[in-house]
């Protein structure tokens, strides 16, 4: 084998072997986002209030000192909830967008825009414009005291 034969065929050889890593790249499941971001929460959940969830599945997650400050995002013990106010009532849903799991976020209008590929969703969580076709799951919310319960269970 001649020497220019032995480096088209080392180059053929590379190109073939770098090809799935080229492909991955640009699958699907990693395309930018329209926003230009990465998808991740602007700020991190803090911790439930209390841990304990009830016989009915609800779990004191924040005081109403805290949501008066402003919209407070959970970590709870089964899913992230957001809990927030729209029009004077108390309202919380999981705010995991359902196209591909950013972290959606509460507009100044009161619905929420997902950062990743601009799905829309109103304050209920209902679809209003895509990609995302599913709605952001909404919880039953109550007060018991200064305690906000957020029925995270079944
Ligand atoms: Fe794609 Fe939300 S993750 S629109």
């Amino acid at each position: 084998m001649e020497r220019r034969q032995f480096l088209t065929w080392v180059g053929v050889g590379m190109l073939a072997s770098s090809l799935p890593f080229a492909l991955a790249a640009c699958s699907p499941g990693e395309e930018d986002n329209a926003a230009g971001e990465s998808g991740t929460p602007a700020s991190d959940p803090i911790a439930p209030l209390e841990t304990t969830i009830d016989d009915q599945g609800f779990q004191a997650l924040a005081s109403r000192e805290q949501l008066n400050m402003g919209p407070v995002f959970v970590a709870s013990a089964t899913v992230p909830v957001l809990i927030f106010e729209i029009n004077g009532e108390m309202a919380a849903l999981n705010p995991t967008c359902t196209h591909r799991g950013c972290t959606v976020a509460l507009q100044e209008n009161g619905t929420f825009l997902c950062p990743c590929h601009g799905a829309e969703f109103t304050a209920d969580g209902t679809v209003t414009d895509g990609p995302a076709e599913a709605p952001l799951p909404a919880f039953e919310v109550k007060t018991e005291g200064d305690r906000i319960l957020v029925k995270v269970g079944a």
